[in-house]
């Protein structure tokens, strides 16, 4: 499990307490799930390179620290991962947005791709995948793959929440794949929803039932 980050800051453990809440509307709804994007990107980023720039303060003149420019992408997997972008976007807004969107065929059970916008450099670029909620592991294995075909290297995948189930789903597949998440919950229920969870993320976010 060395590839999984569990993101359990006490700021995230709080926010993540709203959006369990039944009673939390979608307003707030989308403001924290835009928070928690934010916190956990700065997790995620941890590992960015960085190099060495020559800078004069108003003092003297030394060696610092800034971002060696690495290019980046987001993709949000449709619809509730388009809650995520603009949380990320502050801290990374150069950052490019890709776009994929899955459906599960009736008869195969397999994830079908029915929308897919990509950056064209996007082999050039490391790739984190949002989605808040990672159930069976299904589709977030599906977007891996998808984004895999355009030759991409390095890909992370942040969700708010995940099960157990796609944990070792993801892991399975794409041992390759960092996975960063603020909680593991306990388990799927009979409907694919994760318990204790949140419910239907994109129907919180979007105020659809
Ligand atoms: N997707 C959701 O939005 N919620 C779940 O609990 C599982 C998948």
């Amino acid at each position: 499990m060395e590839k999984v980050h569990i993101l359990d800051h006490p700021l995230l453990q709080h926010k993540l307490s709203i959006l369990r809440d039944e009673r939390t509307g979608s307003k707030e709804f989308r403001e924290v799930v835009s928070e928690i994007a934010t916190l956990m990107c700065y997790e995620a980023t941890r590992d960015l390179p960085l190099e060495e720039v020559e800078i004069k303060t108003p003092i003297t003149t030394a060696k610092f620290k800034t971002l060696a420019g690495k290019k980046l992408a987001i993709v949000p997997v449709l619809r509730a991962g388009l809650g995520m972008v603009d949380g990320i976007l502050e801290l990374l807004p150069a950052a490019k947005v890709g776009h994929i969107g899955l459906y599960r065929d009736p008869e195969t059970l397999e994830p079908v791709e029915y929308y897919c916008k990509m950056p064209n450099d996007i082999a050039e670029r490391d790739i984190i995948i949002l989605d808040p909620m990672l159930a069976t592991g299904g589709s977030a294995s599906a977007a891996i793959q998808f984004i895999k075909n355009y030759d991409v290297k390095h890909i992370k995948l942040m969700n708010i929440i995940a099960a157990p189930e796609g944990i070792e789903r993801v892991h399975k597949d794409h041992p390759d794949v960092e996975i960063y998440v603020a909680a593991v919950d306990e388990k799927l229920n009979e409907h694919g929803y994760i318990v204790p969870g949140l419910g239907d993320a994109g129907d919180r976010i979007f105020g659809t039932k």
